[in-house]
């Protein structure tokens, strides 16, 4: 990895999932699968300025009725264009930041800050769709709330679709897709409805993967078109392809 800081806006097509960062923005260089652990404040801008909105966190913590601190004092900005990993064991409170960011929850400890989100996306852990709609009508749907019409729609939708690798499945019925397809499918809506902020749990837990891959060069993509990325993962592969991570298991 060379030491020379990127700058300007994002290169077209997406930047690489595996691009290291300039230490410009607050974001340390890193060498190929070894993200930075983010447990500092972050600078006011990285090198993608395509889209104008912020998510900090400033001083976060969180626990529930019951139990100790999941995590204390966590402080990141992050910004449009990179893709934030959040790492750690099983039950560290990864689900739960994702929920303090959206504003789902509120923090016991510290505030969260978004500038210029009105759409957030979801990808849950757990896929839910409607058992018996095709799986175009599942993308199609918020492309029709955004204005458009079927026809376009969904064309849209098929062109998301083949994206995620899903092409061959657009009439087949929710019920009838596999774990792995119903996830992918979910990433394929949560990216027609042009979310500010994209929160993804656990996108590749039940992919294989090269499919895993396919679904990691689209949330690049997503994420280089202006959004505000984070995705809750124990897969390392994920992990290394992210431009920083926030490792709930190396906080105190
Ligand atoms: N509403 C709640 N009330 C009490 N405890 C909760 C609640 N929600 C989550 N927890 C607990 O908080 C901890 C963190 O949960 P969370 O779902 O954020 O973990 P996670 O890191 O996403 O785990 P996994 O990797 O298994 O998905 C867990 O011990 C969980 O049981
Ligand atoms: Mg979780």
């Amino acid at each position: 990895m060379t030491g020379s800081p990127l700058a300007g806006p994002p290169p077209s097509p997406a930047p690489s999932w595996t691009t290291a960062l300039s230490s410009a923005g607050g974001v340390k260089e890193f060498p190929p699968g070894s993200p930075p652990v983010v447990r500092a404040p972050l600078g006011p801008s990285g090198p993608f300025t395509a889209g104008s909105q912020s998510v900090r966190g400033v001083d976060l913590g969180h626990r529930f009725t019951g139990t100790d601190w999941l995590f204390r004092g966590l402080d990141f900005e992050l910004e449009p264009g990179l893709i934030t990993g959040v790492c750690g064991p099983s039950g560290c409170g990864k689900s739960t930041l994702l929920w303090l960011l959206a504003g789902w929850e509120k923090p016991c400890q510290g505030r969260v800050e978004r500038v210029g989100v009105e759409r957030i996306g979801w990808v849950f852990q757990n896929p839910h769709g409607v058992a018996r709609r095709t799986a175009l009508d599942h993308v199609a749907f918020p492309l029709l709330a955004r204005g458009l019409s079927r026809r376009r729609a969904e064309a849209e939708a098929e062109a998301l679709m083949a994206g995620f690798g899903l092409a061959e499945l657009a009439e087949r019925p929710f019920a009838a897709l596999s774990g792995g397809e119903a996830q992918r499918l979910m990433l394929a809506r949560a990216t027609a409805a042009a979310p500010d902020l994209l929160l993804v749990d656990e996108p590749t837990a039940q992919l294989d993967a090269r499919t895993a891959l396919t679904v990691s060069t689209s949330l690049g993509q997503i994420a280089a078109s202006g959004a505000v990325v984070v995705i809750a993962t124990h897969d390392p592969a994920v992990r290394a392809a992210c431009h920083r991570v926030i490792d709930l298991g190396a906080v105190p």
